[in-house]
């Protein structure tokens, strides 16, 4: 039986503590078992089962060598990412669904645990519960990976659906969104694109190796600009618009963007429905594979979260990325375009 701790116990972390009672069983077949030393959160659980296992000083869980995993699902940057690093530099792997942290700090936090003999795990920052991360660091290591694109972030999908289906406002879709936990604290990370750009980010760095940046990102929309008019005409024409995220390889580098686009009926990402996402990945051996799933929710992401603590729990380091780094390019091919309600929008 392994000790671990769990850093907040929000929409994320309760569901992997859940998930950890539910299939108790099974992870102890999987990895000899898991148990919930401590739960870092500042908030009063008095009365919920948990209480006992509710800490607010993070101390304790560096002082306890006996806590060999700590899963940081708090979200946001700090105090998030010194925790992150405190643990890794305590000795302990840490697995994170915080794609902030991740694409903002994961090159340092990577290094950290290399250097220290633990690993640095963040399958549940992208895609919620799809296992795209280790599918390219594990399965397509093997490819030269060309494209990576796809719908990242499951709040706009289900507004842009919501928009096209019931035409129901803007704000009445986030609400909902917000109601079903699919929504960031601060929602202008989802509808400005930067969720999305965060995640795009993330998925170069394992596709295409070395670490992506939000700042090497050659556009960054969201869906405020999206209006009623637009839906509906892309809705007439036999299109959907969906919040599109791409990293693809030019011949003068990887071009990273995020954008609203008018989808095909053809394209399979006509079909990603409400908080689904779905991931395309194009390598020279395989061709063109697409992952897809729930995007965003509690159990869904937990079941990312709880594979990486089974991999931390029974698996050695993660050796260094075999990929060099490939340079940013700015510059976006040309596409086929379409105006919908007055805004050109890019036709894929
Ligand atoms: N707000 C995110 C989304 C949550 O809607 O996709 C999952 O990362």
């Amino acid at each position: 039986m392994t000790n671990i701790a769990i850093m907040g116990l929000g929409v994320v972390g309760g569901a992997v503590c859940d998930a950890l009672f539910k299939n108790a069983a099974l992870y102890k077949r999987l990895c000899g078992g898991i148990n919930v030393k401590y739960i870092l959160d500042k908030r009063d659980f008095s009365g919920s089962p948990l209480a006992d296992r509710v800490i607010n000083d993070i101390n304790v869980i560096l002082k306890d060598k006996s806590v060999k995993v700590v899963a940081e699902t708090m979200g946001g940057d700090r105090p998030a990412y010194d925790f992150s690093l405190a643990c890794i530099k305590a000795g302990k792997s840490v697995v994170t669904s915080n794609k902030l942290v991740v694409e903002k700090h994961g090159a340092e936090l990577e290094r950290a645990a290399r250097a220290n003999g633990v690993s640095y795990l963040y399958e549940a920052s992208v895609g919620g519960g799809i296992p795209v991360i280790r599918t390219l660091r594990d399965t397509l290591a093997v490819n030269s990976v060309t494209g990576v694109y796809g719908i990242l972030n499951g709040t706009t999908n289900f507004i842009l659906e919501r928009m096209e289906e019931c035409g129901e406002s803007f704000s009445g879709a986030l609400a909902e969104a917000q109601s079903l936990g699919y929504a960031e604290r601060d929602p202008s990370a989802d509808v400005e694109g930067f969720d999305a750009a965060r995640k795009i980010c993330i998925l170069a760095s394992c596709a295409f190796g070395g670490k992506y940046r939000m700042e090497d990102c050659a556009e960054i929309r969201g869906i405020t600009g999206v209006t009623p008019q637009s839906v509906a005409d892309a809705k007439a024409l036999g299109y959907k618009i969906k919040l599109i995220a791409g990293a693809e390889l030019s011949d003068n580098g990887v071009v990273l963007s995020v954008r609203p686009c008018a989808v095909r009926r053809e394209n399979l990402l006509y079909a990603v429905s409400g908080v689904f996402n779905c991931i395309c990945v194009k390598g020279d051996l395989v061709g063109e594979t697409a992952y897809y799933g729930r995007g965003a929710g509690g159990l869904a992401t937990a079941s990312a979260v709880v594979s990486d603590i089974v991999e931390a729990v029974s698996s050695r380091p993660v050796p260094s990325a075999a990929r060099k780094k490939l340079a940013v390019c700015k510059q976006k091919k040309t596409a086929e375009t379409v105006t919908l309600g007055g805004v050109e929008y890019e036709l894929v």
